[in-house]
């Protein structure tokens, strides 16, 4: 029977690349498919995860909050980080809480990871830290490992440019962690990808690679795809009771209860949530619409997000955004 072991869920960004929409919810808890990034997350966690231990610290009432109305079957401990820490600085603020070998996800991504596995793996490896690894075209908003052929990791770069990038390979955001790693994590403000993992490369650290699929969700385009590939082939089924005369569905196209599609054009890859409202002789593609907006007569939204409540003009033409009325002064 293998022990069971505590998560650190690192959910405490300030979602900069999101904006405006962050200013209005913070990352974890945008809807993907209408589920919280944050629930997709917790709900990939294998059961050997006894505890899950969330510093939070950005929009922290609107968490609470949300976990106290839908509480996750295992036990949730949140921890206060007053000021961000930074990544390191998250997982060290809460070492009281970490009793063995414990986990770290970074909660702004959701992949096919299969996390029983690679607790299995670092202990195989008899690794100090072990880190989930998977291949991109672009590294370059990401961190990077040059792997040994027996998985071990050489170098770790962090946000490489794009001569300096040594390899494709990069950290997806899941650690495997000895209780001792928390030694090497100094006080205040600390990144871990840039100062502790450089630190602890030659104690050990290992990469796992895994098939399926790893989406970041943490910009508009990739949140996108996050519901692209969530939503698949398949379109669910739709109430005709939203669907106007004069309306064209291009499949996949997920279309809520209560919505109204007017005599307009959605998808192909269109969220339209409960509530939402597209008029007449609009296009709709390759976007998500949140509950309650209104989108106008004769619009065109591609590559987009319209936040909740948003009311877009007719006529009015809306290219990769994100549309809130949210404001900096919202934090
Ligand atoms: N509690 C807390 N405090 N959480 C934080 C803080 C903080 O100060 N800063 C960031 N986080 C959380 C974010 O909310 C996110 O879930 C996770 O830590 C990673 O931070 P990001 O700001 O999203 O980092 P990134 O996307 O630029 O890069 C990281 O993730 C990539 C994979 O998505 C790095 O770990 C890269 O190496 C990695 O490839
Ligand atoms: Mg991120």
């Amino acid at each position: 029977m293998p022990s069971a072991v505590k998560a650190v869920l690192l959910v405490g960004g300030l979602g900069t690349r999101l904006r405006p929409l962050t200013y209005r919810i913070p990352k974890p808890l945008i809807p993907v498919m209408g589920k919280p990034l944050v629930m997709h997350v917790i709900d990939s966690m294998p059961a050997e995860i006894d505890e899950i231990i969330i510093p939070v610290s950005y929009k922290k009432e609107m968490m609470e909050d949300y976990l106290q109305k839908n509480r996750p079957k295992r036990r949730i401990t949140l921890v206060d980080e007053p000021e961000p820490m930074g990544t390191g600085g998250a997982v060290k603020n809460v070492e009281k809480h970490i009793d063995g070998q414990f986990l770290v996800i970074n909660g702004d991504s959701i992949s096919s990871l299969d996390i029983a596995k690679f607790i299995k793996f670092h202990r195989q490896k008899k690794a100090f830290a072990s880190i989930s690894l998977w291949p991109v075209d672009d590294p370059t908003p990401y961190g990077i490992v040059d792997l040994a052929k027996d998985d071990r990791i050489r170098r770790f770069q962090e946000k490489p440019k794009k001569e300096e990038a040594f390899s494709n390979l990069i950290n997806a955001g899941a650690y495997a962690l000895e209780h001792e790693v928390l030694d090497h994590i100094g006080k205040g403000f600390v990144s871990m990808e840039r100062e502790v993992f450089p630190r602890i490369l030659d104690r050990g650290m290992y990469g796992m690679q895994f098939d399926g699929y790893w989406i970041d969700c943490g910009r508009r385009e990739n949140l996108l795809e996050a519901f692209w590939a969530l939503m698949g082939r398949d379109t669910r089924d739709i109430d005709k009771k939203c669907v106007q005369e004069g309306a064209e569905l291009r499949a996949p196209v997920v279309v809520r209860q209560d919505a109204v599609i007017a005599g307009a054009t959605v998808g192909p890859h269109a969220y339209i949530s409960e509530r939402a409202v597209i008029g007449i002789r609009s296009r709709v593609e390759r976007s998500v619409i949140l509950e309650d907006a209104r989108v106008g007569a004769r619009c065109q939204i591609r590559d987009s997000i319209v936040d909740v409540g948003v009311t877009v003009p007719d006529g009015t033409v809306v290219e990769s955004e994100i549309l809130s009325s949210a404001k900096a002064t919202d934090r």
